[in-house]
């Protein structure tokens, strides 16, 4: 009896190799993969290879190469039964229990996707037949030519509704679930679905062909695009376009993928070198189709189009969406410029251009700040009552327990800056205290995400000379000792210093603002993203507590300093213990405890 190919993919899902493998090798990290001495030789220097992303470990000396199963079949002699039910255990996914149903499930789905194949090669081959040279000259104005036609196996279904001639060995069972035709009480006959379409075979993570989408290129009153039904192997928000295509990314944070609406998108920004693309096919994207996107890169970006409809649709799907992010998985929202999708863009812009667009990407949670806070008007309390009561709702609705804290703490902390008298008045120490976890926190990529944790306390420090040069003044031993992170801010720092030592310096603002101005690039850089700002609610905030931020800042900055020490240090120790290393690394450790 066979495990279904979906059980087997479970287990694979949740479990990576290398912590199968290194609980009998010994593994160490080189690139993307792992090294450690071969299990299956008695070798003395390491060949042998672990890929998590591919799944698989590969031994060069002695040319053994398999997945998690293999390994344990081939290092502790296990049946393969055996080491299924091993593995399931680890992966905390349940012992499979054979049945009837599961023999007759694994019996159909062979039958399904052997329809589905036959069925997807048939229209391949009708394509590239000479009889269809219409539909040819269709797709090659549309720039989808013989490469494109070949890598994404596009077909046509004639009009004449062959399929089932040509192939006359189907049983009445397979043609019922393939979901390709439907019956025609008439003439008691089935009936092609996708007749007289342009068909793109639609197909799961490893490639095999689940469903079609069906685009008519003759214009009819017809739907533009039809697609398969659900069927038992084919459930649409399970899946997405293009996904058997992604390139594995999930170790790196700078990988995206694209998350399009139609397949000529997806076929399109492939052709112009950007192919970490995979299409919703124009419904609704689900958790479940988040998560699978999830495992190939941390910050999909969904694409929408630039007007009224794409927008609304964007709000949709952010508060859908927002409720199921995960601590470093993020979600970003892209907008096409009015009356272009993905495919024109692309088409007519070439890849430089759409690189270029897709870094005015925002994320789902800034995103939907904007959406509400437009929503709102500014002259009616009530309407702000609204607003915050209907973000305390949405965050409280986030599955995860720690994004639900952090987010509620995001927003209240913009919505602190709405309302700032009461704020002041009652609530300065309190608002302190609620905002400074979130300005430590790592799990949200805010926007400042472009500068290192450094630079931007060293932005939040200078903030505060720049706009309270007063009491600069009370600090300025403090800030002298700073070794900032660039000449430019150093620079900066002397010329602040001198202004708060000046008493009137009367044309200073002008010197800052000047656009000419030698330090008007890096003081827009500092007001617009020195974190601190966010801490300050009103302009004229009590003397008192802008003093206890200044000593804050010094003193975070100069902790910063100790941290980094200690964890060169720690670096050394690794590759070298000595003594003197060791000493200095306590000493700095016992300093850092007590401040
Ligand atoms: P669009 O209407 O944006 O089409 O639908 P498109 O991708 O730009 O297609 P072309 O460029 O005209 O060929 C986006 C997606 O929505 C689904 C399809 O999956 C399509 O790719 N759709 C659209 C339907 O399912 N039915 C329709 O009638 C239209
Ligand atoms: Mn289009």
């Amino acid at each position: 009896m066979k495990y279904p190919k979906e059980y087997l993919d479970e287990i694979r899902n949740k479990i990576k190799v290398s912590e199968v493998v290194s609980k009998t090798v010994k593994l160490k990290r080189r690139g993307k993969e792992f090294v450690g001495l071969s299990p299956f030789t008695n070798e003395k220097t390491p060949s042998f290879t672990v890929n998590d992303q591919k799944g698989f470990y590969h031994c060069f000396s002695s040319a053994e190469h398999g997945n998690i199963f293999d390994f344990l079949m081939k290092t502790q002699s296990l049946k393969f039964g055996e080491a299924v039910k091993q593995l399931a255990a680890l992966a905390g996914v349940p012992i499979y229990k054979f049945s009837k149903i599961d023999e007759q499930r694994e019996k159909n789905w062979k039958l399904y996707e052997k329809i589905l194949q036959d069925y997807e090669s048939y229209c391949y081959k009708n394509l590239q037949s000479n009889n269809f040279l219409s539909v040819i000259n269709y797709l090659e104005k549309r720039n989808i030519n013989k490469t494109e036609i070949e890598k994404f196996r596009i077909g046509y279904s004639s009009k004449n509704n062959s399929f089932l001639k040509d192939n006359n060995n189907y049983t009445e069972e397979q043609i019922k679930m393939s979901g390709l035709f439907f019956y025609d009480e008439n003439k008691k006959i089935y009936i092609e679905r996708f007749r007289g379409r342009i068909v793109f075979p639609i197909k799961n993570l490893y490639g095999s062909t689940i469903a079609f989408g069906g685009r008519i290129f003759e214009k009819t009153n017809m739907a533009k695009y039809i697609n398969s039904p659900e069927t038992l192997f084919y459930k649409k928000g399970n899946n997405l376009y293009n996904i058997n295509n992604l390139k594995n990314s999930i170790n790196s944070d700078q990988e995206n993928v694209l998350i399009v609406e139609g397949f000529t998108d997806v076929i399109s920004l492939t052709k112009n070198q950007i192919t970490n693309v995979v299409a919703n096919q124009g419904t609704a994207l689900t958790d479940s189709q988040l998560n699978l996107v999830w495992r190939f890169s941390k910050n999909p970006i969904i694409c929408f189009d630039g007007d009224k409809s794409g927008n609304d649709a964007a709000v949709r799907a952010a508060e859908k969406l927002f409720l199921h992010l995960k601590p470093e998985h993020n979600i970003y929202f892209l907008f096409l410029p009015e009356d272009l999708d993905p495919d024109n863009f692309v088409s007519k812009f070439g890849n430089k251009k759409f690189v270029e667009l897709t870094t005015s990407k925002i994320t789902i949670y800034d995103f939907l700040w904007n959406y509400y806070l437009a929503q709102s008007d500014r002259n009616n309390p009530s309407s702000y009552a609204a607003l915050e009561k209907k973000i305390k709702n949405l965050c409280s609705q986030i599955a995860d327990k720690e994004l639900n804290k952090h987010f509620l703490e995001y927003f209240l902390k913009k919505i602190y800056t709405l309302t700032p008298f009461s704020n002041n008045i009652k609530n300065s120490k309190k608002i302190k205290k609620l905002s400074v976890p979130l300005y430590e926190t790592k799990t949200i990529n805010t926007k400042n995400e472009k500068f290192s944790k450094r630079i931007l306390k060293e932005f939040s420090l200078l903030y505060l000379m720049l706009n309270y040069p007063e009491t600069c003044n009370e600090n300025i031993e403090g800030i002298s000792e700073i070794d900032f992170s660039s000449d430019e801010l150093n620079k900066l720092k002397i010329e602040l210093i001198n202004d708060s030592l000046e008493k009137e310096s009367p044309n200073k603002n002008e010197k800052y603002s000047d656009e000419n101005g030698t330090f008007f690039k890096v003081i827009k850089n500092i007001n617009q993203f020195a974190p601190i700002k966010n801490l300050i609610l009103v302009s004229n905030d009590a003397k008192d507590r802008i003093s206890e931020l200044f000593s804050d800042i010094i003193g975070e900055i100069n902790s910063l300093n100790t941290e980094n020490e200690i964890e060169d240090l720690e670096r050394q120790l690794a590759s070298k213990m000595d003594e003197n290393t060791f000493q200095n690394l306590k000493k700095l450790k016992s300093i850092q405890k007590k401040s």
